[in-house]
């Protein structure tokens, strides 16, 4: 694996990083203190490109690779995690989709307007009875005689970013007699300006807090035919091989996340004295920092390796499923463990609301629940290694 970083690479992760420190680590606890959406660093991130990364220029996107996507992402969420899970919404969940299942009106429509900043793109998959068991699907789609139109009615919940998307890529059943159900499920491009789509309240989370998260309900929407996402029956596999691209971006924001807290933590022992010497100095606080090191680091390196698997898969078709899950589980359970220890090193001052350690644990937690949680990775992982089920 070669983890030289080219230039192009350093200058994305530079761009990211300056970005994250001026505009968003100045309001990042003031939002997620409210629970507002932080709509004017939104906008900015999008007018710099950071909402279609991989999304081709022609597209309103920036052309690049998903080294570049996961090191932006890195940077972001280091200094905010919800900042980070609206640009990896947008990028993975949202574009990677329609980038490679639409048609070329609907690159030119959706993917265009997403990719470019211009509005924001979520995700519907979870129903309030099927999270994990995401094949297990109500929502019903009903094409009309005429084939014109679909008729869709049935209520989504936990979508990030639904109260604000203009766009949502929707997973519908179309064949509810399909066996297995999941052969019935057909993906949809939803415009939530058109009658029929309603948002519900919007959800009070420990973490992500400035992330906005809602259900979502259909009451006789009528999508129009050119808007279905690939064909009819085809929608759980591109469900999931749009996670795949997802889950990596999920381990970037944990990374960001995890080395936060790292860094606030080493800082904090060189300067924390306790006995009459740096804590830094006793075993205990330093077999901590040696171990979130290296489980940072380890994350890291599955990280980029699953990036690099993306890219092999644009040239061979070889899904990268195993490294993508790998990379997730791995570094989500190392944010959780990391900023649980960030906090005992910095003590009351990491239980307090005056730092951000306490931030980082509650966001940290997350990344071990949403786009599949660390019990669904691990059946991936062990379903692919032994080629049982
Ligand atoms: N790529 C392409 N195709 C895939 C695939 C992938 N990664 N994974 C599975 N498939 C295909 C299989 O090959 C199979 O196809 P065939 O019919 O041709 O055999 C089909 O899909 C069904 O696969 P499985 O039998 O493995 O399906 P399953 O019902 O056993 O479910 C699962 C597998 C792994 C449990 C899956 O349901 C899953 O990942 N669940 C978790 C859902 C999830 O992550 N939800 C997150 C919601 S989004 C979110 O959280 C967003 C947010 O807020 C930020």
């Amino acid at each position: 694996m070669d983890l030289r970083l080219s230039d192009e690479h350093r200058m994305i992760r530079d761009m990211a990083r300056d970005f994250a420190q001026k505009e968003i680590a100045p309001i990042a606890s003031h939002y997620d203190e409210t629970g507002e959406f932080p709509h004017e660093t939104v906008r900015k991130m999008g007018a710099m490109g950071f909402m279609g990364i991989e999304v081709p220029e022609e597209y309103g996107g920036q052309g690049l690779d998903t080294l570049a996507y996961v090191l932006a992402l890195e940077e972001i969420s280091k200094v905010d995690a919800s900042h980070g899970v609206i640009m990896s919404v947008c990028n993975s969940l949202y574009c990677y989709g329609i980038l490679h299942y639409g048609t070329e009106a609907q690159k030119q429509t959706f993917l265009r307007a997403v990719a470019s900043g211009e509005v924001i793109g979520a995700y519907a998959l979870t129903e309030p009875q099927s999270g994990s068991d995401a094949g297990n699907i109500r929502v019903t789609a009903v094409r009309s005689p005429d084939g014109s139109y679909y008729t869709i009615n049935g209520t989504k919940s936990w979508i990030t970013s639904a109260p604000v998307a203009k766009y949502i890529v929707l997973f519908a059943q179309t064949d509810p007699d399909a066996q297995p159900r999941y052969r019935g499920v057909t993906a949809f491009i939803i415009d939530t300006d058109l009658p029929g789509f309603h948002r519900g309240k919007t959800e009070p989370k420990l973490g992500i807090r400035a992330s906005a998260t809602s259900e979502i309900h259909f009451e006789d929407y009528r999508c129009p035919a050119e808007n279905r996402l690939g064909e009819e029956g085809e929608g759980f596999k591109i469900a999931m091989a749009v996670l795949d691209a997802g889950r990596i971006g999920i381990a970037a924001q944990a990374l960001g996340i995890a080395e936060a807290a790292y860094e606030a933590s080493v800082q904090y022992a060189r300067e924390r004295y306790a006995f009459g010497q740096p804590i830094g100095q006793f075993e205990m606080i330093q077999q901590k920092i040696a171990d979130m090191k290296c489980r940072i680091e380890a994350s890291r390196l599955l990280i980029y390796q699953a990036a690099l698997a993306k890219e092999e898969f644009k040239k061979t078709g070889r899904r990268y499923t195993l490294e993508a899950s790998m990379a997730k589980l791995f570094a989500s359970e190392t944010a959780t463990w990391v900023t649980k220890e960030a906090i005992q090193i910095h003590g009351g001052m990491g239980y307090s609301k005056e730092l951000p350690i306490e931030r980082y644990f509650r966001d940290a937690k997350v990344t071990e629940i949403y786009e599949g949680t660390s019990e669904i990775q691990r059946l991936v992982i062990a379903r692919l290694e032994t080629g049982l089920r």
